[in-house]
């Protein structure tokens, strides 16, 4: 059985899906295990490192796919028409490709992935259940990204965090808003906290006001009879009425012209972004005020975000960089290869060296994209 680990060329992406650690793990198995040269270089790990764990380093891209029964990657593979080498094309029919795919982001590419016959699992899909904790992609990377959020801000703060009182007169703490208490949120929160600012921080689901206050921060939130069913089975959030969204406009409205920074991380899966602060807000913030969107990539949580760009309005800085977790890969990756170590492993009978694939268990079930040369997954068979 072969492993291949091809170097990521999507824009913005340093991560790599293998980690020299977990290279050792999969060598362990007796499986061989085959790094494309440069690979782990933007995280900060050398072909050295990777062939004292065991791996074959590669060269040539497409060597290094056409014979590989499965293929880790960080993002879903180039495909014609795109800027790189079709690395789709260079995959053997009937291989195995993990990663995180963002179907939502390309449903098109699905079809691709089946006619080529390549089973495909995308690694957002895996539900969060207790047994799926270690190989929860969403989470190792929105934690990261929550804390990046916040230094981000930071670095194009003209002020400081923490309350000083110096001979020279007293500094007021900042004042953080969070908005979106899930896994990047709550590390906004605690990042915050720990440099010394006053937070707050809203979400729709009630379930997020006592893990806010147990960091520290104020929770703020429109209460209704429409939040009691804000959050789906899956722990994740609805898109909310329309008379509910003018109540939370409000109530964001009179928070954030309070506020020096806002940690934006609103999500809902499958869909557009939610707007939370619109223009009006941002033109209401002090100058020298700054907005990161961690939501960018899905359109933003604030109106006036650039995506993939950082854009001064009136004084205030908004943040709209893609993909933070990358800006720390090196944890990053470490974080996410140990996740897709945890996927894997129960998908391959070591004693025989080779895929053994229990289409049953619902962890596979829920991620699983394409099979057999079909897209086999509920949310996107009739598209
Ligand atoms: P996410 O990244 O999809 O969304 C981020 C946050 O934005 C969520 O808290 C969501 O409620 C909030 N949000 C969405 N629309 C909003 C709006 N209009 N206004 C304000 N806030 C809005 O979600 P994430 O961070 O991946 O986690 C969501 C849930 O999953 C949480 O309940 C979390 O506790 C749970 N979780 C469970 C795990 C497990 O059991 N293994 C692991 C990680 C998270």
């Amino acid at each position: 059985m072969k492993i291949s680990i091809p170097k990521e060329r999507r824009p913005h992406e340093r991560r790599v899906a293998a980690t020299p650690e977990t290279v050792k793990k999969f060598v362990a198995m007796g499986i061989d295990v085959a790094v494309e040269a440069g690979a782990g270089e933007a995280s900060r790990i050398t072909d050295h490192a990777y062939e004292e764990a065991g791996a074959r380093i590669v060269s040539d891209l497409s060597s290094l796919l056409c014979d590989a029964d499965l293929v880790l990657k960080v993002q879903r593979p180039l495909m014609a028409g795109e800027e790189g080498p079709n690395e789709l094309s260079l995959m053997k029919r009937g291989a195995l490709l993990v990663a995180m795919l963002a179907p939502y982001a390309d449903p098109e590419a699905l079809k691709q992935y089946a006619s080529a016959d390549i089973t495909a699992m995308a690694l957002e899909f895996v539900p969060r259940i207790t047994r799926a904790q270690s190989m929860d992609v969403l989470s190792s990377q929105s934690n990261l990204a929550g804390y990046r959020a916040v230094l981000e801000a930071v670095n194009v703060y003209d002020r400081v965090m923490p309350m000083m009182m110096t001979a020279a007169g007293t500094v007021a703490p900042a004042r953080v808003m969070v908005l979106g208490a899930g896994v990047a949120g709550l590390q906004a929160i605690a990042t915050a906290r720990r440099l010394g600012a006053v937070v707050c921080a809203t979400d729709v689901r009630p379930a997020s006001k006592e893990q806010v206050e147990s960091l520290g921060g104020k929770f703020v939130m429109v209460e209704s009879e429409e939040t009691a069913n804000a959050e789906t089975a899956g722990g994740y959030a609805k898109e909310m009425s329309e008379d509910y969204k003018r109540r939370q406009a409000k109530l964001v409205a009179d928070t954030l012209k309070k506020q020096d920074i806002a940690i934006c991380t609103a999500l809902i899966p499958g869909r557009k972004a939610p707007i939370l602060i619109n223009d009006e807000m941002v033109h209401s913030m002090r100058p020298g005020s700054v907005i990161v969107d961690l939501a960018a990539e899905q359109g933003g949580n604030c109106s006036l975000t650039k995506p993939g760009e950082v854009v001064e309005i009136n004084g205030v800085t908004i943040v709209g960089y893609f993909n933070i977790p990358s800006r720390i890969s090196a944890d990053a990756s470490a974080l996410y290869a140990k996740n897709i170590l945890n996927y894997v492993t129960p998908l391959i009978d070591i004693e025989n060296k080779q895929l053994k694939i229990n289409w049953d268990d619902e962890i596979v079930s829920a991620s699983t994209l394409t099979r057999d040369g079909q897209v086999v997954h509920s949310a996107f068979q009739t598209k």
